[in-house]
């Protein structure tokens, strides 16, 4: 016989379709043939291999309960057989068989996995009480795995469950808001479709600046929404043709702090109402309401402004042409390190160029 070779299960024995199945792996034939034939006349369905690579063998050719394994054989040994063993089938169950100099190395296994070990000379209703109890062992610990797993699949469906939800509810607010806005801007053919655009751009520069995707879904959102305020601006100051007298400046510059009431009790887009709040802030210091400065402005923030300057400046208005984007590039570059993000407004640029074709395509330009 082979050292690979797997000794089938002997007739001599009858054993019940369902019993457990054990494989004895000894390379001591005597041993091996012992505790095979001691098992069968118990019920156990055995086969044997005389080596790890056999016992290795049998494993991948058919499903077993238990492994009885000896510590020491030629070739690959007990213990290193235990990994490969499980890695096999994760829910074999393992009694090491070792001599009393080996008991060590045995107790060691069982760090690895191994249910129980015995010692030789092994008396054969020990070897009996400890098959019956791995094999118990064995379905306790198979149905805690079964269990654990069962919770951690419970979890993960939740979880992804409450992340739709949550992502749902997100999207519906801002379509409500976003809905308040565009019938704003319907009414004034100069500022229809404004916020879209101004959001399409603002998240591909946060793109560009390779802003994490949530960072750059909530840099989009503040870009619908970051003129919601313009609900609490009396018409004819919002409509104004010629220059605002200090009191309406200061009544349009309110739209930020109303923007950001209107939007606060919505939680979930806690960080798109920051950027909202923040679109008026000069890089410089010298913006409004808060007169933050450099880093201190959220990146939404920064960004909003840069593209809600531009989309200004590229659209009709009712007292002059569009502006073509390279003049308005220019014209925004006057205003780097004062009013703008010096990174952002190279963001800007190279946007820009990539999707200049894209970017004019809308009549509203032309
Ligand atoms: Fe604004």
């Amino acid at each position: 016989m082979t050292s690979a070779a797997v000794e089938p299960a002997s007739n001599e024995t009858a054993t019940a379709k369902d019993a457990p199945r054990i494989l004895v792996v000894d390379d001591e034939d005597t041993i091996r043939l012992v505790l095979a034939k001691y098992l069968r006349t118990r019920g156990f369905d055995v086969a044997t291999a005389e080596s790890g690579d056999g016992a290795l063998e049998a494993l991948a050719g058919s499903k077993f309960d238990l492994m009885l394994c000896d510590v020491r054989m030629p070739g690959l040994s007990g213990v290193e057989l235990v990994p490969a063993a499980l890695d096999a089938d994760p829910d074999l169950g393992i009694v090491m068989l070792s001599a009393v100099n080996d008991a060590p190395t045995a107790t060691e296994a069982m760090a690895q996995g191994v249910l129980d070990y015995l010692t030789k000379p092994i008396e054969l209703q020990h070897l009996h009480d400890a098959v019956r109890r791995a094999l118990h062992k064995r379905t306790l610990l198979r149905e805690q795995r079964r269990v654990e797993r069962a919770i951690r699949e419970e979890v993960a469906d939740r979880t992804k469950e409450l992340e739709q939800e949550k992502s749902y509810l997100r999207e519906l607010t801002v379509s409500v808001v976003e809905t308040l806005v565009n019938a704003m801007e319907a009414k004034d053919m100069y500022q229809r479709g404004r916020s879209a655009r101004v959001a399409e751009l603002a998240a591909s520069i946060a793109d560009y600046l390779r802003l994490s995707p949530d960072v750059v879904e909530d840099v989009r959102i503040a870009g619908r929404l970051h003129d919601v305020g313009n609900i609490g601006i009396r018409e004819d100051v919002l409509n104004k043709p010629g220059a605002l007298n200090p009191e309406e400046i200061a009544h349009v510059r309110d739209h930020v702090r109303v923007g950001v009431e209107i939007l606060m009790p919505l939680r979930h887009i806690e960080r798109a109402v920051v950027f909202v709040g923040d679109h008026h802030e000069y890089w410089n210091g010298g913006g409004y309401p808060r007169t933050k400065a450099g880093e201190d402005i959220s990146i939404g923030g920064r960004i909003l402004a840069v593209c809600d300057a531009f989309d200004a400046l590229i659209s009709r208005r009712a007292f002059r042409a569009p502006v073509p984007p390279e003049e308005a590039l220019e014209e925004l570059r006057r205003n780097v390190g004062v009013q703008f993000d010096p990174n952002v407004y190279e963001a800007l640029r190279a946007v820009v160029k990539r999707r200049k074709t894209l970017v004019f395509i809308d009549p509203r330009h032309a």
